[in-house]
């Protein structure tokens, strides 16, 4: 598949699934003091995560534009150094609005990585969160559940809070997350080394490909979690890295996002 072909998968599978398609917000984010840039698809629904708004639709799907080059993600010190971070990048999300919770997240995005995008089902893996006492969190024994319906338990990892509890900022929604991550080594460094022991460990061939958030809190500014009066869903999936993986590229910069423009450049330098 083309990156325009895999886009319009994304879309089209999530329309099929009664979802709005709605266009990506600017970078430059406005009417809001906690944030600079856009730097994940949900920043435009803060809003409606907190109940401060209604949406017109509960269930929504779009492509977003993000920088993240400041704040509290910052990916700065990584792009240029690894193949798989970029200043600017692109984020297919869907979103449910006090709609359905984890059982369909978990479900349909496993359906769209095996099914649609045909991913390699021996090369995923899955963490999910762990609990964190000093929050009084517990552990996300549901999401937990509900990937042992499509995936071996030995391929479902704890995660702790810096990589499986997501927050927007400082302050603004936040929940436990449960993130997918695929395994693109070869078949024999893949014998030598079992990919759960890579996971998270900034390898640059197993890399996360897409983020579920549970969102159900607020974090106020004096640092307390505050539970929103409905359970949202929040994904995110890095558009340049599942074209890698769909592509069978070993650096997000080989695939037909960039090569064109490189292609260009190289021939006009
Ligand atoms: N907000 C989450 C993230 O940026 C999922 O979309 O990872």
């Amino acid at each position: 598949m083309t990156n325009r072909e895999i886009r319009e998968a994304f879309l089209n599978f999530f329309k099929s699934k009664n979802h709005q398609i709605v266009p990506s917000a600017p970078v430059v984010v406005k009417n809001d003091p906690t944030l600079m840039f856009t730097n994940a698809g949900m920043n435009q629904f803060k809003d409606f995560f907190l109940g401060e708004a209604q949406p017109k639709h509960s269930r929504i799907a779009d492509t977003q534009r993000c920088l993240r080059v400041s704040g509290k993600h910052n990916d700065l010190e990584e792009v240029g150094i690894d193949t798989y971070h970029h200043t600017l990048f692109e984020m297919l999300g869907n979103w449910s609005f006090g709609d359905y919770f984890k059982k369909e997240a978990i479900e349909w995005a496993w359906e769209l990585l095996t099914e649609v995008y045909k991913l390699d089902k021996d090369r995923l893996y899955v963490t999910i969160f762990e609990g964190d006492d000093s929050e009084g969190l517990v552990k996300d024994t549901e999401a937990y559940d509900f990937w042992k319906s499509w995936i071996s338990e030995d391929r479902i990892l704890l995660g702790n809070k810096k990589d499986n509890f997501w927050e927007m900022g400082e302050t603004g929604p936040c929940g436990p997350c449960s993130e997918i991550h695929y395994d693109m080594r070869t078949e024999e460094e893949r014998r030598t080394t079992p990919g759960q022991s890579l996971v998270n460990a900034d390898h640059p061939q197993v890399i996360e490909i897409w983020n579920l958030v549970f969102m159900q809190f607020n974090r106020l500014k004096n640092g307390s979690l505050e539970s929103l009066p409905a359970k949202h869903v929040d994904t995110g999936m890095g558009f340049e890295r599942l074209v890698r993986a769909i592509q069978g590229k070993s650096s997000n910069y080989d695939t037909d996002v960039f090569q064109p423009m490189i292609t260009f450049i190289a021939q006009k330098a």
